[in-house]
C-alpha cells in the first residue's frame, strides 16, 4: 500500500557550548537520530537540524575562565560537538549556533512582533549582585545556607537537601560561587512575555496530540494558577543579543535559544531567516522537537507563546525524554561514570551504545539507566549473539561450501520468513511511537527463531548428502538476516552497512523487506560487529576517575631488559614506517623469540599535523599497559575509524624518539607502503595484552 510521503521538521535540544557531549546527552540525540532515520528508510523527508545554545553568564565566564573570547570560545565548542555527534552516527542536516546572523535576524523580528502586539511589558526587579565581578548573578551562580532546613552550600533557587525552592534574595550568608563575595542587592528593569496572553491557545494546543497524555496531565497542572510573567533580559555584561534600543540589556539566552531552531533550518537552506519561516509555517511539515524532560516548560510554555505571539505555528509535537542514570546512580565524576562522549568512544564502540540505548527507550519520559553490566550482557547476547551471528555464521558456510551463491528459500522455511515479514507493521509502530525498546524485543525474538531454524536444519551437515537443501537453508537463514537488518538500520546504521557488503546489496530501505536474494552471489565475509570486553569497560570508569583523563600516559613503562634485547636483534619488517626490505636476513629462533608481539586495541588515533606519514595510536595493551605508538599509516587508513580495532604490535622494540614525539611500539601491516598499507586485524575474540604466538 502506498503511503503519503510526509514532511518532517526535527530538532534535537541544542546543547550547551561550554561543555563537552557526555553520555547523558547522546540519549537525546541517539533517540532522535534513530526516529530520524527511521522516517527516511521508511521514505519520507525529513531535515533534521540543531546547533549549539551558545549565549548566557555561564558561557561568558567559562571563555573568560580559558582565556578566550566568548567566539573563539563556542567555535572550538562548536566543533568539538559536531566532531563527536559524527563519531554516534548522529546526522544532522544542519548542525549551527545561536549566535549566527539568521539568529539575530529572527530573534529581532520575534521580538518586535510580541512587543507590537502588546506582550511585553518592563518592571524593575531586585536581584543580587556580584560586586567584585561587576555582574548580576543567575540563581546557580549563588550559594548559601537554605532558610528552610539550614543545610548550607545550597543553591540559589532551591535547596537539594530538603527540596525546597525559593527565591535567592531569602538565602542565609548569600555568597558568589563566581567570585566568593557577599553579593549585594540591586534593581534593574526588565523585559517580560505575559505568558497569561496565551493561556486559551496554550491549554488548546495540549488537547492536540502536542505531547503524549502522561505528560500532558503533568503540563495542565500549570494552568491551575496564573502564568507568571517571563523574565526575557539580563543586563550586561552578558554574552548574547542586545535588546534594540536599549542600553546594556540583552535578551536572556532561553528567548534567542529554540529560535535558534529556525536559524539552523535557515543555515540548512541556505536561505534568509524569511525562507526558513516560510518553511516552518507550511502546514504540510510537521514540525517535531525531541527534548528531556528538564526543559518541558520551556518547550510547551514559553517557545509555543512566542510563536503564537509572533503569529507562528506552535510545533507540532515534544517528545520528551528521561534522564540517563549510569549503574542506578546520578552520572559523577567520582565513581567515573560522568562519562563525555570523547572518553566512551575511546575505549567502547559507538554502535555499542546505540543499541543499548535503544533496548532502554520507550515513549514515557522516564529515566532510564546504563547498568555496564547489562550493557555488556545485552549487547554480546543480543546485538552479536542473535543478530549478527544469523548472517556471520551463515554467510561464511554458503561461501566455503556454496560458492557463495544462494538459491531459493527451502520450503519449512517459509513460514519463518512470512512471520518475519509479517512483523513489519507492528515494529513501524514501535519505531513510530519511539518505543524503541519495543523494535529491539520483537527483533531479537525474531532472530531467537532464525537462529533456531539453522541450527535445526544443520546446513553444514546437510551439504554432505543434500547440497541444494543445505543452500535453501542458508539462502533462509540469509534472508531473515537481510530483513531483520532492515528492522534495525536506523539503530545501528554501520552494522547495517556491514550487513549489506557482506550480502553484495544496495543499501537497505524499508521497501525492501518484501525483496528476496534468490540466485545472488554475495561477498567474502568481512567482520560486522564485536563483541565488548569487560576489560574494555573498566578502563574506561578507570580512565575517568582520574583527575585529568587529558593527560592519560603510558601507564606501565617498558620493561628496559626486554627493549634492549629486541634492539639487539634485527628489527622485524618496518611495516608501519612504510620501508621494506627486499629480503630478510634470516633470524634464529631466539632472536624470533625475543620479539614480543601482542595484540592491543586501538584506543585513538591522532593526526600529526607536521607529518604527512605519521599517525599517533594510543594502544591499549591489557596487561602490559598503554602505548603510544608513531605509525606510517595516514596515507592508507581513515584515522577516526582506528579507535576499537585490535592490531598486532610489537612491544618490546627500543622505544625511538622522533621529531614529533616517542614511539613505543610498532604496529605490524603489509603492502608496498603509502596509500597501500593494510593494518593486520585480529580476530575479535582476541584480548589486548594477549602474546601473538
Ligand atoms: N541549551 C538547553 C536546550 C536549549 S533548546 C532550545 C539545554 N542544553 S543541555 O546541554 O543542558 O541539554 C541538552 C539536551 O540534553 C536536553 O534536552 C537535556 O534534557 C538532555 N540531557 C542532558 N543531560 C541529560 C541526561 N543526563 N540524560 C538525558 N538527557 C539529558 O538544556
Ligand atoms: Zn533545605
Amino acid at each position: 500500500m502506498p503511503h503519503p510521503k510526509r514532511k518532517i521538521l526535527v530538532t534535537s535540544a541544542l546543547p550547551y557550548a561550554n561543555g563537552a557531549i557526555h553520555i547523558g546527552h547522546l540519549v537525546e540525540y541517539i533517540q532522535t537520530d534513530i526516529w530520524v532515520r527511521y522516517q527516511r528508510l521508511c521514505g519520507h523527508e525529513v531535515v533534521y537540524v540543531c546547533g549549539d545554545d551558545a549565549h548566557g553568564t555561564p558561557i561568558m565566564l567559562r571563555a573568560r575562565k580559558e582565556g578566550l573570547s566568548p567566539e573563539d570560545f563556542i567555535g572550538r565548542m562548536n566543533s568539538e560537538h559536531q566532531r563527536d555527534f559524527a563519531r554516534f552516527d548522529i546526522a544532522f542536516d544542519s548542525y549551527y549556533s545561536t549566535h549566527s546572523p539568521e539568529n539575530q535576524t529572527l530573534c529581532l523580528r520575534i521580538y518586535e512582533t510580541l512587543r507590537a502586539q502588546g506582550h511585553i511589558v518592563t518592571r524593575d526587579v531586585e536581584q543580587f549582585f556580584d560586586p567584585t565581578e561587576q555582574i548580576f548573578l543567575p540563581d546557580r551562580f549563588i550559594r548559601g545556607t537554605c532558610p528552610n532546613c539550614k543545610a548550607p552550600d545550597q543553591y540559589g533557587d532551591s535547596c537539594e537537601i530538603c527540596g525546597k525552592h525559593y527565591q535567592p534574595i531569602d538565602l542565609i550568608k548569600p555568597r558568589s560561587a563566581v567570585s566568593g563575595a557577599t553579593p549585594i542587592r540591586k534593581t534593574s528593569r526588565h523585559f517580560f512575555l505575559r505568558l497569561e496572553h496565551f493561556r486559551r491557545q496554550l491549554q488548546d494546543l495540549l488537547q492536540s496530540r502536542f505531547v503524549d497524555e502522561s505528560v500532558a496531565n503533568k503540563l495542565r497542572e500549570w494552568f491551575a494558577t496564573e502564568l507568571k510573567d517571563w523574565d526575557i533580559s539580563r543586563d550586561a555584561p552578558f554574552f548574547g543579543f542586545a535588546i534594540p534600543q536599549e542600553t546594556d540589556k540583552y535578551f536572556y539566552n532561553w528567548l534567542d535559544a529554540p529560535i535558534g531552531y529556525l536559524a539552523s533550518l535557515a543555515h540548512y537552506l541556505k536561505a534568509p531567516a524569511e525562507e526558513a519561516i516560510e518553511f516552518w509555517q507550511n502546514e504540510n511539515v510537521e514540525i517535531h522537537h525531541f527534548i528531556g524532560k528538564d526543559i518541558v516548560y520551556f518547550h510547551a510554555l514559553f517557545w509555543p507563546a512566542m510563536l503564537l505571539g509572533a503569529g507562528l505555528r506552535p510545533p507540532t509535537r515534544l517528545s520528551v525524554h528521561g534522564h540517563l542514570t549510569v549503574n542506578a546512580e546520578k552520572m559523577s565524576k567520582s565513581r567515573g561514570t560522568f562519562i563525555s562522549a570523547v572518553q566512551y568512544a575511546r575505549y567502547l564502540d559507538p554502535q555499542w551504545l546505540r543499541y543499548y540505548f535503544a533496548t532502554r527507550l520507550s515513549a514515557a519520559p522516564s529515566d532510564l539507566d546504563l547498568s555496564f553490566e547489562d550493557f555488556t550482557a545485552r549487547v554480546n547476547s543480543e546485538l552479536v549473539g542473535k543478530l549478527a551471528n544469523l548472517i556471520s555464521r551463515s554467510a561464511p558456510m554458503l561461501n566455503r561450501l556454496l560458492n557463495g551463491e544462494t538459491g531459493v528459500p527451502v520450503e519449512d522455511a517459509l513460514p519463518l520468513l512470512e512471520q518475519i515479514r509479517q512483523a513489519k507493521p507492528e515494529i513501524a509502530q514501535a519505531f513510530e511511537d519511539r518505543n524503541f525498546a519495543a523494535a529491539t524485543r520483537q527483533i531479537c525474538s525474531l532472530a531467537d527463531k532464525a537462529n533456531k531454524f539453522v541450527e535445526d536444519n544443520a546446513p553444514w551437515v546437510l551439504v554432505k548428502t543434500d547440497a541444494q537443501a543445505a543452500r535453501g537453508v542458508l539462502t533462509a537463514a540469509l534472508e531473515a538476516g537481510r530483513i531483520l537488518t532492515i528492522y534495525l538500520k536506523a539503530i545501528v546504521p554501520q552494522f547495517a552497512r556491514s550487513v549489506e557488503q557482506c550480502l553484495n546489496i544496495e543499501p537497505l530501505e524499508w521497501r525492501h523487506i518484501e525483496d528476496s536474494m534468490t540466485a545472488h552471489k554475495i561477498n567474502a565475509f568481512a567482520h560486522l560487529v564485536s563483541r565488548v570486553d569487560d576489560k574494555a569497560v573498566q578502563s574506561l570508569i578507570q580512565e575517568n576517575m582520574m583527575p585529568d583523563p587529558s593527560t592519560a600516559n603510558p601507564s606501565s613503562p617498558i620493561p628496559s631488559a626486554t627493549a634492549a634485547a629486541a634492539s639487539a636483534s634485527p628489527a622485524p619488517s618496518a611495516a608501519a614506517s612504510g620501508t621494506f626490505e627486499p629480503l630478510a636476513p634470516i633470524c634464529t629462533i631466539e632472536q624470533f623469540a625475543a620479539v614480543d608481539l601482542r595484540v592491543a586495541r586501538v584506543i585513538s588515533a591522532e593526526d600529526l599535523p607536521g607529518s604527512d606519514k605519521l599517525l599517533k595510536l594510543q594502544l591499549d595493551a591489557g596487561e602490559i599497559g598503554r602505548r603510544v605508538v608513531l605509525a606510517g599509516i595516514k596515507k592508507a587508513v581513515v584515522p577516526d575509524q582506528l579507535p576499537g580495532r585490535l592490531v598486532i604490535f610489537c612491544a618490546n622494540l627500543a622505544p625511538r624518539k622522533m621529531k614529533l614525539g616517542t614511539s613505543e611500539g610498532m604496529v605490524l601491516a603489509s603492502g608496498p607502503g603509502g596509500a597501500e598499507v593494510f593494518l593486520l586485524s585480529v580476530d575479535s575474540r582476541a584480548t589486548p595484552g594477549q602474546r601473538v604466538h
